[in-house]
């Protein structure tokens, strides 16, 4: 039978970040940064960069101050992945895109992902600098990277989402940090959220609203990854707060960098097994 194209497309990208890496595996644990978390690869010491455009497939994201490589190195005696940047549904990319350094990398071993994302707040009392643990998810981009042949070629399509943000996981985060958790209402984008758009998904249930991670999510589940996920609330979603700027998100981000990249140290040192 002919090898589906995505298993060609993976097969041709792992191998590039083999020979970049001369690494036959990578550690099994992938940090994905978003807005906010940016800059937490310099936290690694002996590391490997990767530029993704090297590699052909690779999605490269095109948002200004979104970065674009794999750091591999090591945080704490442990070897870790960290992507400095991802690509969005709202950039153009299709959802397979925006999932397929996910892809390729389950590939090469990883076993859990910690998300991470920049997010408005559609409750009055979760305000901007606030950290949100993720627990569920409501994807209303309109898109799932499992439609289509490619995603049954990977594997079973019908993926229980009852566990989606990892449970264990995030009992150990929430004992350790003095963290809220909340669910993540996942949009489109990229024009933000009209006063009544906040109000419908505070309704429905969301915390937070962001324009990631629940593509990023979904595909890992088909891949049996663990996932856990943290919103960097940068603004009060639109009809709650003040005129929405991307500068804003961008530069309540950096003043936050140092809390937000000990958070992440803290997590991934709590014990997943
Ligand atoms: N809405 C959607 N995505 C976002 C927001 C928002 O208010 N802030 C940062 N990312």
């Amino acid at each position: 039978m002919k090898q589906p194209q995505i298993w060609k497309d993976l097969e041709s990208a792992a191998e590039i970040l083999k020979k970049q890496t001369g690494r036959e595996t990578l550690p099994d644990t992938l940090v994905v940064l978003g807005s906010g978390f940016k800059g937490f690869e310099k936290n690694l010491s002996k590391t490997i960069e990767v530029d993704l455009s090297a590699i052909g497939s690779m999605p490269v994201p095109k948002v200004e101050g979104h970065g674009a490589s794999l750091v591999i190195g090591e945080l704490g005696g442990k070897e870790i992945c960290v992507l400095t940047g991802r690509v969005h549904l709202y950039e153009g990319y299709t959802p397979a895109e925006v999932v397929f350094p996910i892809r390729v990398m389950s590939t090469l071993g990883i076993q859990r992902v910690l998300l991470t994302n920049a997010a408005g707040s559609v409750d009055p009392t979760i305000k901007p600098g606030t950290v949100v643990l993720i627990k569920d998810h409501i994807n209303f981009t309109g898109q799932n990277c499992l439609v289509g042949a490619d995603a049954r070629a990977l594997g079973q399509v019908f993926v229980d989402m009852g566990n989606a943000y990892d449970k264990i996981w995030r009992q150990k985060i929430l004992k350790r940090e003095p963290i809220i958790e909340g669910v993540y209402a996942g949009v489109l984008g990229p024009s933000y959220e009209s006063p009544s758009e906040t109000e419908m998904l505070s309704r429905l249930g969301a915390h937070v609203v962001g324009m990631s991670t629940v593509i990023e999510t979904i595909a890992a589940r088909q891949l049996n990854l663990k996932v856990a996920a943290l919103s960097f609330v940068t603004n009060m979603a639109g009809g709650l707060g003040g005129v929405l700027d991307h500068e804003d998100v961008v530069e309540l981000a950096s003043e936050s960098r140092g809390r937000l990249h000990q958070l992440i140290k803290n997590i991934l040192g709590v014990d997943n097994d």
